[in-house]
């Protein structure tokens, strides 16, 4: 790697297996648009499908509904579903072909009940 960056890490895996817990800003661009639209395929060895779409979506915002006040988050596109109870848009600038928006987690609402893509209550 070209860039001098002393505290970054990459970690090449699914988002669903990542503990969310340990972090404090998160950057979401258009993530899974992959699964539902051909086009935008930019990794070939990645399994795509429209259920994942709606699978992913629910575990991130169940994610973000799950940490801290405080928490950032920057979206570009959007991730596909509304950001949760509690996080609001603190700032919002057009760029190229849409809107860079800055959300931070400013109350708390506590989830009772979650469905997973089948509409089965899931923990
Ligand atoms: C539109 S690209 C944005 C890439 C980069 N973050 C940027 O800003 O240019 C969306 C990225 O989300 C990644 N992605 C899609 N599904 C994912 C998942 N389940 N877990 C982690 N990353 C995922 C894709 O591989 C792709 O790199």
């Amino acid at each position: 790697m070209g860039a001098n960056i002393e505290n970054i890490e990459f970690i090449h895996g699914n988002m669903m297996d990542l503990d969310w817990s340990v972090y404090n800003a998160f950057y979401l661009y258009n993530p899974f648009m992959e699964n539902v639209y051909s086009p935008s395929i930019i990794d070939e060895t990645v399994s795509l499908k429209l259920e994942y779409y709606y699978k992913y979506i629910d575990v991130v915002r169940r994610k973000l509904s799950l940490l801290p006040l405080g928490t950032r988050v920057v979206t570009y596109h959007g991730f596909g579903g509304d950001m949760p109870h509690g996080y609001r848009l603190v700032s919002s600038r057009s760029f190229d072909s849409d809107y860079l928006m800055c959300w931070v987690k400013e109350t708390t609402w506590v989830p009772t009940l979650y469905f997973d893509h089948e509409g089965t209550p899931s923990p």
